[in-house]
């Protein structure tokens, strides 16, 4: 039999994946913490947007850094809403934030290459890198820190080989933001190391008490490329639409490599993408409130039941310690916690080895269910 690529071979599965796969399995209802997946519908003039363009029979190729009118009114979101002053030249549509960072990355990353990846961070960087053939090197975020990059220990991981600074903020799984002074050392820190900020926001409209910071805005150097998602802001994720904002000759190259990527994002979607700019907002209002009050019901729960947490200030996921009861090893104990009592979360682990003794819990599930959920949660008895 021929052999299969080494690098794909070694790339490992989403550890979300394999809870996923369980819970599926198992007989009888599953309440899910596991995924980040919106319980809201898309809203009708999202899906409106789609179907019109199925209507008029704009289901064709079109070009591979995305339909111009759509280009043009995201730049127009990105300088209203992050702060990034750019031309629709500047801007490519791809399949979701997750192409868009694959994109990126493509573009400025080398077999061999070294990329810092957050630890604990989602798990898609490192597979993304090692699909490319470069290493991922994990730099540990600590909750003493809020979960913040710490310059010194970062400039600690840089090599002759590192390429490219990945960080994600608000956050999956933290649920931290980043703040301004930091956005901009950060920058300057890429400068210095003469490294790419590869910044992925696909969370950046949903923060709670804290405005979303975009590194992008104090890019003197034009390198940083920044990844944003339809997927989350408008309860779309299966439409896949996405974007890369990049500097002009990055986004040139990207565009390019659209082509065997994936040739264009589906039209329908991008249309759908359009509608959602163009529309009323009040929907992205309604869903950032509902994940505000979850996260506020769910962090109550957690008190009484005496289960430490981290609040997040971003994003729609809950970081929670249950190193007193998972014995030192969170993956074995969350799939027995799915098998025994039939509730999926995220093993801590899945997003790097600073994630051992933590769980990750969604807000993006109905709030009876999260309750339950943490319920039975906490009900494991810790271990003395
Ligand atoms: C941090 C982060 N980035 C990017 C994505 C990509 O989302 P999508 O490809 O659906 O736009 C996700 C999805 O869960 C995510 O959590």
């Amino acid at each position: 039999m021929a052999m299969l690529a080494e690098n794909a071979r070694r790339m490992p599965r989403s550890g979300i994946r394999e809870v996923m796969d369980l819970a599926w399995s198992l007989p009888g209802p599953v309440i899910g913490l596991h995924v980040g997946e919106p319980s809201f519908a898309t809203p009708e003039h999202v899906r409106d947007g789609a179907r019109r363009a199925l209507d008029r029979g704009d289901t064709r190729y079109v070009a591979n850094a995305g339909i111009p009118e759509v280009r043009e009114a995201i730049a127009g979101k990105v300088a209203a809403r992050n702060g990034l002053q750019v031309g629709p030249e500047q801007v490519v549509v791809s399949a979701g934030g997750m192409q868009a960072l694959y994109t990126a990355l493509s573009a400025t990353v080398a077999a061999g290459d070294e990329v810092l990846v957050p630890d604990p961070g989602w798990p898609n960087f490192a597979m993304a890198v090692q699909l490319l053939q470069a290493r991922p090197i994990g730099y540990p975020l600590h909750a003493d820190d809020g979960f913040l990059p710490d310059l010194e220990g970062l400039a600690g991981l840089v090599t002759d080989r590192t390429r490219a600074l990945i960080v994600n903020f608000p956050s999956n799984p933290l649920g931290a933001v980043l703040p301004a002074v930091l956005a901009e050392r950060l920058c300057r820190f890429a400068d210095e190391h003469d490294l790419w900020l590869i910044s992925d926001e696909c969370y950046d409209e949903i923060t709670f008490d804290a405005e979303p910071v975009s590194p992008g805005r104090w890019d003197e150097h034009e390198r940083v490329l920044s990844c944003f998602s339809f997927s989350k802001t408008y309860a779309m994720t299966g439409m896949r639409v996405g974007y890369l904002v990049a500097p002009l000759t990055v986004a040139a190259t990207a565009a390019k490599l659209q082509e065997p990527l994936i040739a264009c994002v589906n039209a329908p979607a991008q249309y759908a993408a359009l509608a959602a700019l163009e529309g009323p907002q009040d929907h992205v209002e309604t869903m950032r409130r509902a994940y505000r009050e979850r996260r506020d019901a769910a962090a109550a729960q957690l008190d009484r039941a005496g289960v430490a947490y981290h609040l997040p200030r971003g994003a729609f996921y809950m970081w929670v310690d249950v190193s007193d009861r998972c014995g030192g090893d969170v993956k074995s104990w969350a799939l027995e916690l799915l098998r025994e009592r039939h509730v999926a979360v995220a093993p801590g682990t899945t997003f790097g080895d600073q994630g051992e003794g933590w769980v990750r819990i969604s807000l993006a599930t109905d709030t009876g269910d999260l309750l339950e959920g943490i319920d039975r949660l906490a009900g494991v008895e810790a271990r003395r």
